[in-house]
């Protein structure tokens, strides 16, 4: 029997799939996957919920093939949520040091960061997390830890990641008409990033890109914190539909091709080929150009990536990354998309794979479960143990949190 204390549960409703993953902390920073359930999604879309009866069926579903193979009775999880309507902005806070003669005291820098947090956030936006990234004590240097040091005014500089408030409700009210609570509500993005990221790679420098069915997320991490988020509305389902329209098939057949025949690159070998189409019978149906196929991914994905670089090289970002290029989710698993990453990054890309994780090995090694792994390493860097929230707890109160390190 666990001590079921120090089990945590992650769940992902993505576009493609809602993925639920039982966890057990161990001592020391151990972490043993125990379950994971797994069903196909279809009340989401770039996202984000559309069809709130479909995504609950889903949610069960996958939250009971996770208890069964756990064993353990699912009452709470750590929610990713993502959708357009996320965004990383920065933002500082100002706060006057409650006694100049003692210095800084945590209940300042709790101050200074709830001040940070509200500034220039509208009211159908909420924050999801706050990430410190330096203090200045009367406006000098760029100070990790103010506690103890002698000023009057306290500064932070921050990032922020917000969502439309419906949205995020949405989300958790999907979870909770199956009865179970939201511990927290997590950005995919920084799920993932928790999970494929070493400490080294977050020190260094790091781009994680999670490329899912309906959105791609990315972070940055350097100097060992979240410096920047955002979420491109686009992901895998856009080059399936791209694939449907090009080739004039179903979204199915593109779905299907995508898997089969897919690649990032059109290499010089494929072109000319055709792939014959057969219908449900086996009969010949027609020819497709192989060549089309993977021009149209290849310019789709490409496109994609160049969204994230600008985005990251308008944040200043782009010479942070000492440890390159991370690539997650399902597209993760295209031939040769790291190739191309490289190319239009000009860094180096590897597949991320989870780190310092034990248990069920074959949801380990797949680019789509860095999501739900990743919601357990954040569930143990942040957690208040023993805690069983309130289902009546209020939304606000439950995104008032801070990130304190990455
Ligand atoms: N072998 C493969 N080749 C090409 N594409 C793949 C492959 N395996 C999965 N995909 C694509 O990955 C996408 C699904 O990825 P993932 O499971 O990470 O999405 P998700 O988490 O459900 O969605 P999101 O996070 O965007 O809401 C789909 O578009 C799917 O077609
Ligand atoms: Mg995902």
């Amino acid at each position: 029997m666990f001590d079921t204390t120090n089990i945590v549960v992650g769940l992902e409703v993505g576009t493609s799939k809602v993925c639920a993953v039982v966890g057990e902390l161990g001592e020391d920073g151990d972490l043993s996957i125990l379950g994971l359930g797994q069903s196909r999604s279809s009340g989401v879309r770039k996202g984000e919920i559309v069809d709130m009866e479909q995504a609950e069926l889903d949610i069960r579903r996958a939250l009971q093939e996770a208890e069964q193979m756990a064993n353990v009775e699912v009452r709470s999880v750590y929610l990713a949520v993502t959708g357009g309507h996320i965004r990383g902005f920065n933002n500082c806070g100002i706060h006057p040091v409650q006694d100049p003669e003692q210095g800084v005291t945590e209940e300042d820098v709790l101050e200074v960061m709830r001040n940070a947090r509200s500034v220039n956030v509208p009211a159908h936006e909420e924050v999801i997390h706050t990430v410190r990234q330096h203090f200045q004590v009367d406006g000098h240097g760029e100070v990790r830890e103010p506690v103890g040091m002698l000023g009057r005014r306290l500064e932070v500089s921050v990032h922020v990641i917000a969502g439309q408030i419906d949205r995020l409700r949405n989300s958790i009210r999907a979870v909770r008409s199956v009865h179970v609570n939201v511990e927290e509500i997590v950005f995919s993005g920084l799920a993932s990033a928790l999970a494929v990221l070493s400490a080294e790679e977050k020190q260094e420098g790091a781009l994680v890109i999670d490329m899912g069915g309906g959105t791609t997320d990315y972070v940055v991490f350097a100097g060992g914190i979240l410096r920047h988020a955002g979420v491109l509305a686009v992901g895998g389902d856009h080059v399936t539909n791209d694939l449907a329209c090009a080739l004039k098939v179903s979204q199915s057949r593109a779905e299907q091709l995508k898997v089969d025949y897919g690649a990032a690159f059109v290499e010089d070998r494929i072109r000319g080929q055709t792939l014959d189409l057969t219908n449900y019978l086996g009969m010949p149906l027609r020819t497709i150009s192989l060549e089309t196929l993977r021009r149209v991914m290849h310019l789709r994905l490409e496109e994609t990536f160049e969204l994230v670089r600008q985005q990251v090289t308008a944040a200043g970002l782009y010479d942070s990354l000492g440890a390159g290029v991370v690539l997650c989710g399902g597209c993760a698993r295209i031939p040769q998309v790291t190739a191309l990453a490289e190319q239009v990054f000009d860094l180096p890309v590897s597949i991320g794979r989870t780190q310092g994780v034990s248990g069920l090995k074959s949801a380990l090694d797949q680019p789509e479960f860095a999501t739900g792994i990743g919601l357990l390493r954040f569930a143990q860097q942040h957690r208040v143990r023993p805690v069983r929230r309130s289902l009546m707890r209020g939304l606000a109160d439950r995104l008032k949190f801070f990130i304190h390190r990455g």
